[in-house]
C-alpha cells in the first residue's frame, strides 16, 4: 500500500514539474516577440507582377523587412511607411538597396547588405509589389 502512495506522490510531483516547465516555455516564447511586425498592413488582392514580386520579396527581403513589408522587430524597418513613399524613396532606391546594400541612416537596425541574385527584373517586380501595398495603405 505504502509504495502505491509514494508512486502517486511521485506522479503528482512529475506532473507539477512538467506544468512548471511548460509555463516557463510559454514565457520564453513570449520573449521571442522579437521579429513581430512593426506596422499593420492591409493586403489587397495581388495579381500579375505584384504577385511575382511578393514571392521574390518573401524569399529575399522578408527576413528583415517582415511579411507584407510590415517590418520585423529587431531585424529591419517596414517599407509600408511614409519614409518610403515614392517622393522620398523613388523606385531607384530599391534597385540601389538590393544591388549595393544600404548604410543605416533612418533606423538603428544596422546596415542592409546587398542581396544576392537581384537583377533589374526581380527588383522591378518587388517594386510593383511594395508600391501596391503602399497605395492600399494610403502611402503615395
Ligand atoms: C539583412 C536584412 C535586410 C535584408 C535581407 C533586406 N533589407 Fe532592405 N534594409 C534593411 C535595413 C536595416 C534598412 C534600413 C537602413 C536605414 O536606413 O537605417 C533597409 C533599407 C531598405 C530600403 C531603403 C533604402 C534607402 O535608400 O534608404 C529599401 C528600398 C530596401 N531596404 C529594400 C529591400 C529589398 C527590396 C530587399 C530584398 C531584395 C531588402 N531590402 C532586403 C535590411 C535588410
Amino acid at each position: 500500500m505504502k509504495t502505491q502512495v509514494w508512486i502517486a506522490a511521485a506522479a503528482v510531483i512529475a506532473i507539477a514539474a512538467g506544468y512548471l516547465l511548460l509555463k516557463k516555455e510559454d514565457k520564453s516564447s513570449l520573449d521571442v516577440a522579437a521579429g513581430a511586425p512593426l506596422v499593420a498592413v492591409k493586403v489587397p488582392q495581388l495579381t500579375g507582377d505584384a504577385l511575382k514580386g511578393e514571392a521574390l520579396f518573401n524569399d529575399n527581403c522578408a527576413s528583415c523587412h517582415g511579411k507584407n513589408a510590415a517590418g520585423r522587430d529587431g531585424n529591419g524597418p517596414p517599407l509600408i511607411h511614409k519614409i518610403y513613399e515614392p517622393n522620398h524613396h523613388a523606385d531607384g532606391a530599391f534597385y540601389l538597396a538590393a544591388m549595393r546594400g544600404v548604410r543605416a541612416h533612418h533606423w538603428t537596425f544596422g546596415d542592409m547588405p546587398p542581396v544576392e541574385g537581384m537583377g533589374q527584373e526581380q527588383v522591378a517586380s518587388i517594386v510593383t509589389y511594395v508600391r501596391t501595398l503602399q497605395r492600399e495603405n494610403g502611402i503615395f
